[in-house]
């Protein structure tokens, strides 16, 4: 087991640009962001440290979800393709709410608790996140409280369910409980509620209670770095059996799985040791680093959050119905867009119905249900595989296996019906912002 993170800061060859003051988009102070987040992480978010020493306390929380998690070889998917590639998995679907997200959950509840924070408040789409949070805050003995996007909130109950079983409280956003939730509300009682929307009112709810603090389950550079502990392992793991991956790839909704997987290989390459290829993978729906723009814009709709310099699709961006409601985000982790900014990694985008071919390939061969947000990288795993066919190339990819996908059967429903949509926008309008 590690016992520090990795911080990308670091190594990176000039500072990122610093997060902006929602009303006077000037570099924020941080006696705002105190009001927001615990000084800890704070003090992450702007660390250019290498190593962050993991406190005891999350380690012992990590060996229980537990950690390490395993590296996978897909073989017989391998075989299935008929690929002299080799397939790696590293599992993160293991954890007890089967994502990625308890290794910042669990990092974020601790210095809370440390701090004296009495309650976290946060936002959730389909629930991955609330589920990790409500989990954390159980462990920690903190109180929770979740604002899940409303349709999701109705449509999938099974998330909610879990999140609530650990003790949250769970309100469909937007809702009667903020100023922001009650004027959307009056406008459209129908209202189905977005990620942006309860992101600010999660805010708005940490701002008005002095007890209580937000906490974000990706795109900040702390979140990215606690999601490192994923990589260090992969990294000893391959150590094991003497490889270093050709190709290292996952999904991006925020940025968080996939920094956190491909941070500490790409360690090596910012400082010109390998030439593997890093690859993120996103939705065509909400195609954030393939269309976006780069430049700064607010986190969510109510424009509430500080600006971050950022690929954007913009923070008014509608994104549609897909059931990867993970990847439904319109910005990305300052970090990962700097990367891609400079070239230092590229980005690809698919639909849902290919993503969820690939996802039925998988389960036929390997027996494993995938997340939907994860298998857009799984897509792209195979057809790698398929090129490698093609010209007889033995490259070894590595996938971050980010979640599993035992409760989006909805989604493998409708795909089996056929019945699914796919969804790419016409135009994109992003607001530039300077300061
Ligand atoms: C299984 C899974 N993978 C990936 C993501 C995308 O988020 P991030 O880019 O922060 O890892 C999510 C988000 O909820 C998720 O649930």
């Amino acid at each position: 087991m590690p016992t520090s993170w990795y911080n990308i800061q670091a190594d990176l060859q000039e500072p990122l640009s610093p997060p902006l003051d929602p009303t006077t988009l000037k570099p924020i102070s941080p006696e705002l962001l105190e009001r927001i987040f615990a000084k800890e992480l704070i003090k992450q978010e702007v660390s250019t440290e290498r190593y962050v020493k993991i406190p005891e306390e999350v380690i012992d929380a990590y060996l229980r979800l537990p950690r390490p998690t395993p590296l996978y070889r897909a073989g017989r998917l391998e075989k299935y393709l008929k690929t002299p590639a080799e397939i790696y998995f590293k599992c993160e679907n293991f954890s007890p709410t089967g994502s990625h997200k308890t290794n910042t959950a669990i990092a974020q509840a601790y210095y809370n608790k440390e701090q004296g924070t009495k309650r976290l408040v946060t936002e959730t789409g389909a629930g991955q996140w609330g589920t990790a949070l409500a989990l954390a805050c159980t462990l920690f003995d903190l109180k929770c409280r979740i604002y899940m996007v409303r349709a999701s909130y109705q449509q999938k109950p099974g998330r909610r369910i879990i999140a609530q079983t650990y003790g949250a409280e769970m309100f469909p956003s937007p809702s009667d409980q903020t100023n922001f939730g009650r004027k959307l509300l009056k406008e459209n009682p129908n209202n189905p509620g977005a990620l942006g929307i309860a992101i600010s009112e999660a805010i708005e709810d940490a701002v008005t209670h002095e007890d209580t603090r937000y906490s974000l389950g990706s795109v900040l550079n702390h979140v990215l770095m606690h999601q490192t502990i994923v990589g260090l392992e992969a990294k000893k793991q391959f150590e094991l059996i003497d490889i270093y991956p050709d190709v290292v790839c996952g999904c991006i909704g925020g940025g968080s799985n996939y920094a956190g997987f491909g941070y500490p290989f790409m360690m090596d390459k910012l400082k010109g040791k390998t030439n593997t290829e890093f690859v993120a993978c996103e939705s065509k729906a909400v195609p954030h680093t393939t269309k976006g723009i780069y430049t700064y814009d607010y986190g969510d709709t109510g424009e509430m959050t500080p600006l971050l310099k950022m690929l954007t699709i913009g923070h008014t961006y509608a994104c549609p119905p897909i059931h990867a409601g993970g990847l439904r985000y319109h910005g990305m982790a300052p970090s990962i867009s700097y990367l891609i900014s400079k070239g230092h990694m590229q980005s690809v985008a698919y639909n849902q119905t290919e993503i969820f071919e690939a996802a039925r390939t998988l389960a036929q061969t390997e027996g494993l249900i995938i997340a939907p947000e994860t298998a857009h990288s799984l897509k792209y795993v195979v057809d790698e595989a398929l090129k490698c066919k093609k010209k007889g190339e033995k490259k070894v990819i590595a996938m971050n296996y980010s979640g599993h996908g035992l409760l989006d059967l909805t989604a493998y429903e409708q795909f089996l019906a056929g019945k699914l949509v796919d969804y790419e926008p016409e135009k994109i309008d992003v607001p530039t912002f300077t300061h």
